[in-house]
């Protein structure tokens, strides 16, 4: 099966975007023919400073490798790299109805948090819907709140083809890790890079101890039993190591655990989770070059399959 997925380059990769997202990714490549991208035409919906946006996308890429993302199993590219991504948007965007991207929650979302209502935000979902429709996905592994927007790609395929009678596009499924489908953040709310509660994973060590120590609890007493709830307790969770899943429990069912205890231990997880990823991610900021030209082999390899896709796109509206 062909399997697709992308990351906006959009701020620093915290822990939800890799359990939510990149180790789905990488498991993938065992069996899957992979198309992995960076989203930068979607990040410039938010961040627009070039300074930034040039360093949060060589940051995403060396975190891709440094992940395991391998580019001698899976297509890995820079979306800006690809012209026909912008081109097909417009295809779609005309048979595209206004009120299926009224009714996106992430537009409205984004919006209640004080971003500038722009039209890129608006239609993001039809950029989202070129990306995956352009290599013709089959698989599309994301986290939950992306559920949607795989909806509204699918029934704008739908549409396409009801208007041009045509069958180009593969209707793709959302694939969602059910397991750790949404990772808290220091507060309790989903962690997310906009709401400032996020933990990085290739920050300073002694920052992201702070991060840890900082997560939100109430006020139990050590020897009492802690509520089976919360940011801690599902954070341990997903890092407990096999075999430590029972500590953990342990830790909350029964008193005696005091929840600084319980942190340290998070915290210690977290780098022996990360140690490996954290030193590759460092050694390739300091190669650029070796990163750049995974993306550019990357792109050609992508528009292979893309170049031919887009003549038939082209034929079914009669623009060539
Ligand atoms: P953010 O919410 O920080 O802006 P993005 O929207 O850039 O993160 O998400 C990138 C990928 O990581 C998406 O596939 C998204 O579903 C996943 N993801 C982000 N935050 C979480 C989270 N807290 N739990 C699970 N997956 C997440
Ligand atoms: N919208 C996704 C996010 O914010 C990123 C993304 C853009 C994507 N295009 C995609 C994910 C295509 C999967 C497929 O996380």
């Amino acid at each position: 099966m062909r399997v697709l997925s992308g990351v906006q380059p959009s701020g620093k990769l915290h822990i939800g975007n890799y359990f939510g997202a990149i180790r789905q990714f990488i498991e993938l490549q065992d069996e899957h023919e992979c198309f992995y991208f960076l989203a930068d035409y979607h990040a410039l919906t938010t961040v627009q400073d070039p300074g930034s946006l040039k360093s949060l996308v060589s940051d995403l890429a060396a975190a891709f490798l440094a992940f395991g993302l391998d580019p001698s199993r899976s297509i890995i590219y820079r979306q800006s790299d690809i012209p026909e991504i912008p081109e097909l948007m417009w295809y779609l965007s005309t048979v595209t109805s206004m009120g299926l991207l009224q009714r996106c929650h992430s537009f409205k979302d984004k919006v209640s948090q004080g971003l500038v209502p722009n039209h890129g935000l608006f239609a993001y979902p039809v950029l989202m819907a070129a990306d995956i429709l352009i290599v013709n996905s089959d698989l599309v592994p994301v986290g939950k709140d992306q559920k949607q927007h795989l909806e509204v790609t699918r029934d704008i395929a739908g549409a396409f083809h009801a208007s041009f009678e045509t069958e180009v596009f593969t209707l793709p499924k959302p694939m969602i890790l059910e397991k750790v489908a949404v990772v808290p953040g220091l507060d309790g709310r989903k962690m997310s890079k906009s709401y400032g509660n996020t933990i990085d994973i290739f920050g300073a060590e002694k920052a992201i101890r702070k991060r840890i120590m900082s997560i939100t609890t109430d006020s139990t007493p050590v020897e009492d039993a802690k509520p089976k709830e919360g940011s801690l307790y599902e954070l341990a969770k997903v890092f407990a190591p096999t075999g430590e899943e029972a500590w953990v429990e342990k830790a909350f069912g029964e008193g005696g655990t005091g929840y600084g205890t319980i942190k340290k231990k998070v915290f210690e997880w977290f780098l022996e989770v990360f140690a490996p990823a954290r030193e590759r991610f460092d050694e390739l900021s300091h190669a650029p070059e070796e990163v750049e030209a995974v993306l550019v082999d990357g792109a050609e390899r992508a528009r292979e399959v893309i170049v031919p896709l887009m003549d038939s796109v082209r034929r079914a509206t009669g623009i060539r």
